[in-house]
C-alpha cells in the first residue's frame, strides 16, 4: 500500500514503534507527523533496544525518515539521537526535517514544569518535555520554528523577542529563575548548525515519492485517546494524534491516504492522570505491570494497567477509520486464567452504552460491563501465525474482531522483532 498511517488506537505505548519497525522493511520512506520527545519508541533487535524519541522509527531499517511539520522538535533530544545511532552504526541516517517544525525552547520545558507543580492535585501528568507549552506558542503565533535556524541573526532576534515575554512569565507567575539571552542564543547557534543541513520542504519530498508510486509509512506518536481534540481532555496531549492528522502534519491532501492501521495491545496502559474505566483493581494491576514491563520509555513511571477496552477501542476504529488491527503483546495475557473485557459502559443510573461518551462528566462516571474470555496458560512462542495460536488466543482476537468488526491483521507475542503473527 501507497501511503500507510500506523496509529496508536488507546492511550500511547501500544508498541507502535515495533509495528512501524515491521512494516518498515517493505516501505520506502517513514515519516512522523506530530509530537515531540514525549514518544518513546521500543524496537528490540536481538541483544539491541532501541528507544526512540524524535526520528521515525524506520530509521532501525536505514529508511529516509521525514519529520513533518506537525512535529515538535527539542534540537538537543534529535541530535543526541543522531548522535547515538550513528555510534551504534548507523552512520548514514537519512533525515528529511520540516522547516515549519517548531522548535521546543528552554522555557517550553521550564513552563511545563512549573505549571504541572503549580496545578498540583490537578496535574495532567505530563512528560515534563515543553509539549504543551511549545504547541501554545505555535497557536499563539509566537513559535520559533525549525526554519528560523537558517539565518543566525533571525534566530537572534526571535529568541530575543519570545525571552523578553517569557521570563516576566517565569519569574511573576511561576516564580521561578529566567532565561540568559546570550546563554540561550549562543546553545541554539550551536544546534543550528547541526541542523540546517537537514532542513526540507518535506511536503514536496513526500508528495514526490508518492507520485513515483513508492510506498510511504506515517508514524503517529501518543494516541488516539490522548488526542487533543478527541481525547479524555484535558488529560491529553497537545497534539492531533489520530490519522486524519498524518495529512495536514506531512502536507499531503487526505485523499492520498490509503491504509490507516490502528495499534491496540491485548489489555490497555496509561501513563499520566485522568479517567480510566477499565483500569484493574487490586493487586492484578501490579502482576500485569510486571509481567509486561509496563514502565514509561520516557520518564521510567509506572503505567497504569486494564483489561481490554472495547468501546474506547472502537471510538478509536471510528475517529481514526481504522482498517485494519495490530494486536500487540497478547503473550501477556497468557499468565491469567480469566480475561475480562469491557464490552459496554453502564452509568450511574444503570444505563449502559456500546459507545463512547460524548461528554467528559459522563466518561469519567462510566464503570465497565466486562464480558469474560477464557485465558489459555501457554505460552505462544511456537506460533508462526495466527491459526496456529492456542484455541482461547485465538477466541480472544477473533472476539475482538467481531465486536469491531476489523480484522487484525498483526499479533504481538513478545518484545523482540520477529515475535509477530500474522493471519497466514
Ligand atoms: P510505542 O510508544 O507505541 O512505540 O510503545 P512503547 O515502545 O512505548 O511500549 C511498548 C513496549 O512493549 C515496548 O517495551 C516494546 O518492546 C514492548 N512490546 C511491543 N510489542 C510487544 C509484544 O507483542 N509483546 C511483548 N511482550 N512486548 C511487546
Ligand atoms: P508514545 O508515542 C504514553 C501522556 C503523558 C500525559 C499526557 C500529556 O510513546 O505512545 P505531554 O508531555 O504530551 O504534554 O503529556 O500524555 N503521553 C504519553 N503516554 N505514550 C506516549 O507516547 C505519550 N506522550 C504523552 O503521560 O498523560
Ligand atoms: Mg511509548
Amino acid at each position: 500500500m501507497p501511503a500507510t498511517v500506523i496509529v496508536g488506537a488507546q492511550w500511547g505505548d501500544e508498541g507502535k514503534g515495533k509495528i512501524v519497525d515491521l512494516l518498515a522493511q517493505h516501505s520506502d520512506v517513514v515519516c512522523r507527523y506530530q509530537g515531540g520527545p514525549n514518544a518513546g519508541h521500543t524496537i528490540v533487535v536481538g541483544d539491541e533496544t532501541y528507544k526512540i524519541r524524535a526520528l521515525p522509527s524506520g530509521v532501525v531499517r536505514g529508511k529516509p525518515c521525514v519529520i513533518g511539520n506537525g512535529c515538535v522538535v527539542d534540537p538537543e533530544v534529535l541530535i543526541a539521537e543522531l548522535d547515538e545511532f550513528e555510534r551504534r552504526g548507523h552512520p548514514s541516517c537519512e533525515v528529511y526535517l520540516s522547516g515549519n517544525a517548531h522548535l521546543i525552547m528552554p522555557w517550553h520545558l521550564a513552563i511545563d514544569q512549573a505549571s504541572e507543580r503549580r496545578l498540583g492535585k490537578l496535574a495532567i501528568g505530563t512528560t515534563r518535555r515543553g509539549i504543551g507549552p511549545c504547541y501554545a506558542d505555535k497557536a499563539m503565533r509566537l513559535g520559533i520554528r525549525v526554519q528560523d535556524v537558517l539565518d543566525a541573526k533571525i534566530l537572534r532576534q526571535k529568541i530575543e523577542v519570545a525571552l523578553a515575554e517569557k521570563n516576566l512569565w517565569l519569574e511573576r507567575v511561576y516564580e521561578t529563575e529566567p532565561f540568559d539571552l546570550e546563554t540561550v542564543a549562543a546553545k541554539y547557534e550551536g544546534y543550528a548548525q547541526r541542523l540546517r543541513p537537514l532542513v526540507a520542504d518535506t511536503s514536496l519530498y513526500v508528495d514526490r515519492a508518492l507520485r513515483d508510486g513508492k510506498d510511504v509509512l506515517f508514524e503517529g506518536a501518543q494516541a488516539t485517546l490522548l488526542d487533543l481534540d478527541h481525547g479524555t481532555y484535558p488529560f491529553v496531549t497537545s497534539s492531533n494524534p489520530v490519522a486524519a492528522s498524518a495529512a495536514t502534519g506531512v502536507g499531503i491532501g487526505p485523499q492520498r491516504i490509503d491504509r490507516v492501521v490502528g495499534v491496540a495491545k491485548a489489555y490497555v496502559t496509561r501513563v499520566g492522570e485522568g479517567p480510566f474505566p477499565s483500569e484493574i483493581e487490586g493487586d492484578e494491576q501490579a502482576r500485569m505491570r510486571e509481567l509486561g514491563a509496563e514502565y514509561g520509555t520516557v520518564t521510567g513511571r509506572e503505567r497504569r494497567c486494564g483489561w481490554l477496552d472495547l468501546v474506547a477501542l472502537r471510538y478509536a476504529v471510528r475517529v481514526n477509520g481504522i482498517d485494519h488491527l495490530a494486536l500487540t503483546k497478547l503473550d501477556v495475557l497468557s499468565h491469567f486464567a480469566e480475561l475480562p473485557v469491557c464490552i459496554r459502559y453502564r452509568t450511574p443510573d444503570g444505563v449502559e452504552m456500546g459507545d463512547f461518551p460524548a461528554h467528559q462528566s459522563d466518561f469519567h462516571a462510566a464503570r465497565p460491563v466486562y464480558e469474560v474470555l477464557e485465558g489459555w496458560n501457554e505460552p505462544l512462542d511456537g506460533c508462526s501465525s495466527v491459526a496456529e495460536l492456542p484455541a482461547a488466543a485465538r477466541g480472544y482476537v477473533e472476539f475482538v474482531e467481531r465486536e469491531l468488526d476489523v480484522e487484525v491483521m498483526l499479533v504481538g507475542t513478545g518484545a523482540e522483532r520477529s515475535s509477530v503473527l500474522t493471519r497466514a
